[in-house]
C-alpha cells in the first residue's frame, strides 16, 4: 500500500503555561477551540491524497489536547483516519471518568498522560497544577474506562532534586504500573522564563546529576521495562502479557519514516522535503477557510541528510544497526575507536554485519553519536 502512514495532529491549547515549556502553546482561547478544529479538518482534507487508507499511527500532540472543547476533541477524533494506534496526550487535571470514556469510544488506543513529577516541591517548581493525587487519580480514570496501554511522562534533573527524589518518582510511577514510561532530562531554554527564575539552581543540578540515567535504567530495567529508546521504557512482552509495547508512532520518527503533521507549527517530513506549519493561529485559521493550505517553511531534505538523521535516530534504539544500510552515514574510524573504547560493538562479518552501542555507550549515546554519523 502506498501513502503515508503515520500522522500528527497538534493542538496547541493549555489552561496555563508551564515556566519550562517551549512548545508551540496558546493559553485559553477557548473561542478559538472550534475554528481551530474547523481549520484541521480542512487541512486534513487538502493532505488526505498523501495519506494510505489505512494509517499504522496517529498522535494527538500538544499542547493539552484534553483541554481542548469537547465537541471539538470529539469532531477531531471522529474524522481523523483509521489508524491501529491512536495517542492522545493527557494533563492529569484534564481527565474526568466522562472524558476518559469520549477519549474510548472516539477509538483512542493510548494514553500519554503527563505525569512529570510525584513530589510536590517539584510539581511546585516546574509551575503544573496537577498534585500527585489528581495524577494518580486521573491514571485509575484512564483505567476504568478500559484503557490497557497508558505512558507516564516523568521529567528529572528539576531543579532541587536529589538522587532520592529521583527514586522516589520512580517507585511512584512503578506502583501504578503503567505499560510505557517517558523520562525526559529537562531541557531549559536560554531566554525562558524558567531559566531566568533558575539559572544558579541549574547549574547546581547539572554538576549534581551524574549517573542519574545509569541510575533510572538500572531501576525500571530491574522492574522488568524494556529500555528500547534513551528515554523510553515499556515493559518487555516476556514480562507483561506479550504485546509490543514501544510506541509505534514514535518507532517510526526513530525509524526515519514519512509522516504528516497537522496543525500550527507542526512539522511533516516527505520524501526529500520537510515542511513546518506557521505556529500563528491567526493566519493558520484563515488560511484554511478560505481553502489554501496554511503559511509554510520548506526544507529541502536530501537523501544523504536523512541517511544521517536515520543513522543518528537509529543509535538512539536498543537495535543493532545494519552496517549494509548504513555504512556511507557512519565514519569506520570514528567506529573503531568507539569501539576500543567498549562504547559500540559490532558483530558479523560485511554485508550481515551490525552495530550496536554498548549499555556504556548508550548513557553518553548522543556524544558517541555525534562522533560516529558524518
Ligand atoms: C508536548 S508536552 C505536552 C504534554 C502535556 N501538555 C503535559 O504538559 O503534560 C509532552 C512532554 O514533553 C515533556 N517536556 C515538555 N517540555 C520539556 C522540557 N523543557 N524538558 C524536558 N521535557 C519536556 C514533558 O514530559 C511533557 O509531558
Ligand atoms: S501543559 Fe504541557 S504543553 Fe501546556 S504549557 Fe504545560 S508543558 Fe507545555
Amino acid at each position: 500500500m502506498s501513502g503515508i502512514r503515520h500522522l500528527y495532529v497538534h493542538l496547541p491549547f493549555c489552561a496555563y503555561r508551564c515556566g519550562y515549556c517551549d512548545f508551540v502553546t496558546l493559553v485559553g482561547r477557548e473561542e478559538d477551540h472550534e475554528a481551530y478544529a474547523d481549520a484541521l479538518l480542512t487541512e486534513l482534507e487538502l493532505e488526505r491524497p498523501r495519506l494510505a487508507t489505512e494509517l499504522e499511527t496517529v498522535f494527538l500532540g500538544g499542547g493539552t489536547p484534553t483541554f481542548l472543547a469537547t465537541s471539538a476533541l470529539r469532531r477531531v477524533l471522529a474524522s481523523l483516519p483509521r489508524a491501529e494506534e491512536v495517542t492522545v496526550e493527557a494533563n492529569p487535571e484534564t481527565v474526568t471518568p466522562d472524558l476518559a470514556l469520549v477519549l474510548r469510544e472516539a477509538g483512542v488506543t493510548r494514553i500519554s498522560l503527563g505525569a512529570q513529577s510525584f513530589q510536590p516541591h517539584l510539581l511546585e517548581v516546574l509551575e503544573r497544577r496537577a498534585t500527585p493525587d489528581v495524577v494518580r487519580r486521573a491514571f485509575y480514570h484512564l483505567r476504568d474506562a478500559g484503557f490497557d496501554n497508558i505512558s507516564l511522562d516523568l521529567i528529572y534533573g528539576i531543579p532541587g532534586q536529589s538522587a532520592s527524589d529521583l527514586e522516589h518518582d520512580l517507585e511512584a510511577a512503578l506502583a501504578l504500573a503503567p505499560e510505557h514510561l517517558s523520562l525526559y532530562e529537562l531541557e531549559a531554554k536560554p531566554g525562558t522564563r524558567f531559566t531566568h527564575a533558575h539559572g544558579e539552581e541549574l547549574k547546581r543540578q547539572a554538576d549534581a546529576m551524574e549517573g542519574y540515567l545509569e541510575r533510572l535504567v538500572a531501576v525500571l530495567t530491574a522492574a522488568g521495562y524494556r529500555w528500547y529508546e534513551t528515554a523510553n521504557f515499556c515493559i518487555a512482552p516476556e514480562i507483561g502479557d506479550g504485546r509490543d509495547l514501544r510506541s509505534r508512532h514514535n518507532l517510526a520518527y526513530w525509524s526515519g519514516r514519512d509522516y504528516l503533521g497537522l496543525g500550527i507549527g507542526a512539522v511533516s517530513t516527505v520524501g526529500e522535503l520537510r515542511w513546518r506549519n506557521s505556529s500563528r493561529l491567526r493566519g493558520y485559521v484563515d488560511a484554511l477557510a478560505s481553502g489554501r493550505t496554511p503559511p509554510r517553511e520548506l526544507e529541502p531534505v536530501p537523501p544523504e541528510v536523512r541517511s544521517r538523521e536515520r543513522a543518528m535516530l537509529a543509535l538512539r534504539l536498543d537495535q543493532p544497526l545494519p552496517l549494509a544500510r548504513f555504512a556511507g552515514s557512519l565514519d569506520a574510524a570514528a567506529l573503531s575507536r568507539m569501539e576500543a573504547l567498549a562504547l559500540v560493538e559490532r558483530s558479523g562479518e560485511g554485508e550481515d554485519g551490525t552495530v550496536a552501542l554498548t549499555p556504556r555507550g548508550r548513557f553518553v549515546g548522543d556524544a558517541v553519536a555525534a562522533e560516529l554519523v558524518v
